[in-house]
């Protein structure tokens, strides 16, 4: 392995990827389906050594979008099941079958060409659109499915899911995710001869679960809604609004200051000259840039912590380096100091999100794989 000759790093606390698991299957129960998303590289977290980690706590089935990363898993030695949401073509469906894997299928082609390969049987999800109108059967086609699936007993339907499309809004009994909810139900009656159970929850319809899990009637409570965890497994949730569940941030993205220059007051900063000193500045130089994932938007926007104190992000970030106006701390020596984009405790990815117009699963699964993954043992903090 070649050293890293730059202190950026993307440390990842598997402690607290533990206590938001924890947490999130104490809420499930024992009988609840759960499967923690781990596509896009774990949201950025590294998708190898996130899934060991989760395998450690519990056998999972764990989520992927597509076969590419389901097969990596798989040849870095990754033998649990595997869920891949993403659909398949033809080619696609061979490699599923060989490396075991359990397709969620979305189109009725898909049916075919899964029944064309397999040999013994295949365990199957089935995914129905009920509103976000991206991937899925139509409710409509359930009739066809059903009875596509009674005389192709190869296939064994274990499960149906769908996709909340308004997840913040779940709490509310009549909102689009009670509504999707109900198309759902409907397809549980329809498929109950297959013994099916169904998935649907996301992180935040998770944290709504919890608010209202003493309340039967809510229909996040009417059946025994498999849960999806993505965001929340990594320590961010998408709403305002207080969740039992605890959970803590799992990365935390930090560099450096590899240098410290005197700007003269009129003096501009980075491309374009964006940033002119209003005074004699003192400005941080930092080896992160936009090809690492600090988003060009940040320019002049966002805030970094040094020294336990916000300092701003000024000029145009460029892509291998950024600078930041530390004239307020400039009574300490900052050579070498430690620069922290987020972490558990002084600022979240949520906080760039804002800056950058944007989520925190974007600003996590933007972090390039320029920036190497420190996995850290360290206890939560208190
Ligand atoms: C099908 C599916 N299920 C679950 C999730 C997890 O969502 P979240 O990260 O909001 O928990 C995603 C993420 O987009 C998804 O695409």
């Amino acid at each position: 392995m070649i050293k890293n000759f730059r202190s950026t790093y993307a440390d990842i606390q598997l402690k607290n990827l533990d206590f938001n698991l924890i947490n999130i299957l104490n809420l499930a129960g024992s009988s609840r389906f759960v499967c923690p998303m781990i596509k896009a590289n774990a949201y950025g977290h590294g998708a190898f050594p996130v899934a060991q980690r989760i395998l450690k706590n519990a056998q999972l089935p764990l989520g992927v979008m597509l076969i590419e990363e389901a097969l990596e898993l798989r040849s870095a030695g990754i033998k649990s099941e595997i869920i891949v949401f993403g659909g398949f073509d033809q080619i696609g469906a061979r490699q599923i079958v060989d490396a075991q894997l359990t397709p969620v299928v979305s189109q009725f082609e898909q049916l075919e060409f899964l029944n064309s390969i397999v040999v013994d049987s295949i365990d199957i999800h089935v995914k129905f659109n009920t509103g976000m109108n991206r991937l899925g059967f139509n409710i409509s086609e359930s009739d066809k499915i059903i009875s596509f699936l009674k005389n192709h007993p190869r296939l064994k339907v274990k499960a149906i899911l769908s996709h909340l499309y308004a997840s913040q809004l779940s709490h509310l009994e009549n909102s689009s995710a009670a509504i999707q909810a109900q198309c759902l139900s409907q397809m549980i009656e329809q498929f109950k001869d297959f013994g099916v159970h169904a998935h649907l929850l996301n992180s935040d319809a998770i944290a709504h679960l919890a608010q209202f899990k003493d309340q039967p009637q809510h229909f996040l409570n009417q059946h025994n809604w498999g849960f999806r965890p993505g965001i929340m497994l990594y320590g961010y949730r998408t709403n305002e609004i207080q969740s039992p569940i605890e959970i803590k941030p799992v990365m935390a993205l930090k560099s450096f200051i590899l240098d410290v220059r005197l700007v003269k007051k009129g003096d501009s900063v980075s491309y374009n000259g964006t940033w002119i000193a209003a005074r004699d500045s003192e400005v941080a130089i930092v080896p992160i840039g936009y090809a690492d994932g600090i988003h060009r938007l940040l320019s002049n926007r966002a805030h970094v912590v040094v020294e336990g104190k916000k300092v701003p992000v000024i000029g145009r970030v460029c892509m291998d380096f950024l600078m930041l106006d530390v004239t307020e701390i400039s009574n300490v020596s900052l050579q070498k100091k430690e620069v922290i984009f987020f972490d558990d405790r002084s600022q979240g990815a949520d906080d760039l999100a804002r800056d950058a117009e944007t989520i925190s699963y974007e600003i996590l699964t933007s972090v390039s794989s320029r920036v190497p993954r420190r996995y850290i043992e360290t206890e939560v903090h208190a």
